[in-house]
């Protein structure tokens, strides 16, 4: 059983993949070409947001996002210890200063009711990640930023497809980042990730951003970067992209059987009010976390930690003086936290194993 069965994927949709391919292979337009246009129209539509840019990693799409709306050393971008490392990277490789908040264990995101209190007259951004693929509360975050000058992003790298009160994931106000990393729900076939907005000036920047600051070719505006999404990859996603919908409501019905058969013996993913979830993971939470990921492998059931370590704790984040018993939320989740096998091409029967091996763990 796999993870995340991308082979199954490929057998699938190989024909329309790989006519995309071949067409960029044909023109030698290898770099911001139609095909990257082409999909930045199809998911900005998607997402409603006005403007699309393919970024070269959800990572890169972040750190682009931050420059476009000018965070600079000695700025706090306020964020959550809970996500994977590039959240709070991209803060630190400005020079600005992560500050960590801790969590509401019930969803995994950033509680906004303890935003005010880390607020300070230095802060100039929050970056709300959408957590294994249900949105952040967004309206709530934005109303704990009460009036005053401060972005907020939304790190959507795994919740690409969800939506929060009607509002798709990447498109809520000022900027919001998605991933194409392989294992995302909408995967390419190496690095890639993409920036939305709705702000003009703010696409404006990332645009230029995106391609060494230049609007034209060698006349540098601003320091950029190379944060471009290559043809290829944005072909991988168009040959993927008629699919993902239907992808996104198979994920929905696995996390729903799973959610009613293993609802009684661990913490399964509680979907917030409004939200829907895409279920990038599926991550339930157990004091027996590790044995019960011992007992699963020894059947032949991989399973993955999102995430062992919450960033606050991190040696990469030591200058920042946290310790041990501050952010207990986020601190406790990542001891209890694991995640199930999940993909659209995760086979009935293999859904029947884990649930049957699982429960078998509990003695039940
Ligand atoms: C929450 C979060 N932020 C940022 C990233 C970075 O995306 P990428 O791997 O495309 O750089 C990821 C993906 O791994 C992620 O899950």
């Amino acid at each position: 059983m796999q993870f995340t069965d991308l082979k199954a994927q490929f057998e699938a949709y190989e024909r329309g993949i790989r006519a995309q391919m071949e067409e960029v292979i044909q023109s030698t337009r290898f770099i911001l070409g139609p095909k990257g246009e082409e999909l930045e129209r199809q998911l900005a539509a998607f997402t409603g947001a006005k403007y699309a840019f393919g970024c070269s990693s959800g990572t890169d799409a972040l750190l682009m996002a931050l420059m476009a709306v000018g965070i600079r050393p000695g700025d706090e971008v306020i964020t959550t210890p809970f996500t994977f490392v590039a959240t709070a990277e991209a803060v630190s490789l400005l020079g600005a200063t992560p500050v960590f908040v801790d969590i509401d264990p019930s969803t995994y995101n950033i509680d906004p009711g303890r935003i005010p209190a880390a607020v300070t007259s230095r802060t100039r951004a929050v970056i709300a990640v959408s957590l294994f693929g249900q949105c952040a509360a967004m309206e709530e975050i934005a109303a704990a930023c009460g009036g005053r000058d401060i972005f907020i992003l939304e790190d959507a790298c795994q919740s690409l497809g969800a939506s929060r009160n009607g509002t798709m994931s990447g498109s809520f106000p000022k900027v919001g980042v998605t991933s194409f990393f392989p294992s995302k729900p909408l995967g390419c076939y190496g690095d890639g990730g993409m920036a939305f907005t709705s702000d003009g000036e703010v696409a404006d920047r990332i645009r230029c951003l995106r391609n060494h600051g230049q609007r034209e070719r060698y006349r540098h505006r601003m320091v950029g970067i190379n944060g471009r999404l290559d043809e290829i990859q944005a072909a991988v996603l168009l040959g993927k992209l008629p699919h993902f919908r239907r992808e996104l409501a198979i994920r929905k019905e696995i996390g729903r059987r799973y959610s009613e058969n293993l609802g009684d013996v661990v913490t399964v993913p509680e979907t917030a009010q409004g939200n829907t979830h895409v279920y990038a993971q599926y991550s339930i939470r157990t004091p027996r976390r590790d044995e019960l990921a011992r007992h699963l492998k020894s059947v032949g059931i991989p399973t993955a930690i999102h995430y062992p370590l919450p960033l606050h704790l991190q040696e990469a984040f030591r200058d920042l003086g946290y310790s041990e018993g501050e952010l207990p939320e986020a601190t406790s989740v990542s001891r209890e936290i694991l995640s199930l096998p999940m993909s659209a091409f995760l086979s009935g029967p293999d859904q029947d194993a884990v649930i049957r091996h699982f429960r078998n763990f509990f003695g039940k």
